[in-house]
């Protein structure tokens, strides 16, 4: 996969590349990311990404000029190795307007072979680079960012530990928080008594089914008591839905 970022502030992402499976991916050649300051985009001699807003009003609004230059430049350096994939190449707009990002968009963005992600600033983007650049709109969440720059390095985070190959083991991909629907279930390491403080039984008795089933109950469990919105949604089969009653049934008490 090929990431190409443009940024104001190219600045704050090194940390993340450098870092653990990212760094490990790259050296595979499984993912290349490239930053853009599209500053650089810009022809006046003062490099004037933003200016006042039409009508009035506090902030400065990012000019469309300088982005959409910068998206372009980077299509047609790609342009002579694949002239059909270009237009269907995600370009994607971070902002607290967009869509909700999940581990659902996760998976679907895992697929793409390329990604060009535009980090916003708060105060706004020109309208349109919305609409006549931007393909898709996400924000990470309900709360407000200076930029969309931080929200970029966690959608690239949470799609790059998806792409084939770049996890060590693939089956620790099944059982993690949201993508089963569920919350993870409890873990424990050594030692099996701390301070007083014991590892449930069920996890020393070696038994594999009882273990996947007290697991189950527990993910179950933590859900109901944390996120009980995402129930409503996970895959659950006949008697686990029947836990979750009884389960209702007592908190109510
Ligand atoms: Cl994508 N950008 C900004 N500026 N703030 C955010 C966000 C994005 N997602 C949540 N808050």
């Amino acid at each position: 996969m090929r990431i190409d970022v443009l940024t104001l502030f190219p600045q704050m992402f090194p940390g993340l590349f450098s870092t653990g499976i990212f760094q490990r991916a790259v050296e595979q050649k499984l993912v290349e990311v490239n930053l853009y300051n599209f500053r650089d985009c810009t022809p006046d001699k003062h490099h004037t990404v933003d200016d006042y807003a039409y009508g009035g009003g506090a902030g400065m609004v990012l000019k469309p000029e300088p982005i959409f230059a910068a998206v372009e430049s980077i299509k047609v350096k790609e342009g002579k190795e694949d002239k059909e994939g270009i237009d269907r190449i995600p370009i994607i707009l971070l902002t607290p307007q967009g869509r909700l990002f999940s581990q659902p968009i996760a998976q679907e963005l895992s697929r793409e072979k390329r990604l060009i992600l535009i980090c916003g600033r708060y105060e706004g983007v020109d309208e349109r680079v919305r609409e006549h650049l931007v393909t898709d709109e996400i924000s990470i969440g309900d709360y407000v960012l200076s930029g969309g720059e931080l929200a970029a390095m966690v959608v690239i985070e949470a799609v790059v530990r998806l792409i084939p190959g770049v996890l060590g083991s693939e089956a620790s991909l099944l059982d993690d928080s949201h993508v089963t629907g569920l919350l993870e279930y409890p873990q424990y390491t050594r030692p099996p008594e701390f301070r007083g403080w014991s590892v449930p039984e069920v996890l020393l008795s070696g038994n594999h089914a009882q273990i996947a089933g007290w697991r189950r109950e527990q993910a179950v469990q933590r859900t109901l008591q944390r996120r009980p919105e995402l129930l409503d949604k996970a895959d659950l089969a006949v008697a686990e839905r029947r836990l979750v009653d009884r389960l209702k049934a007592g908190l109510d008490k």
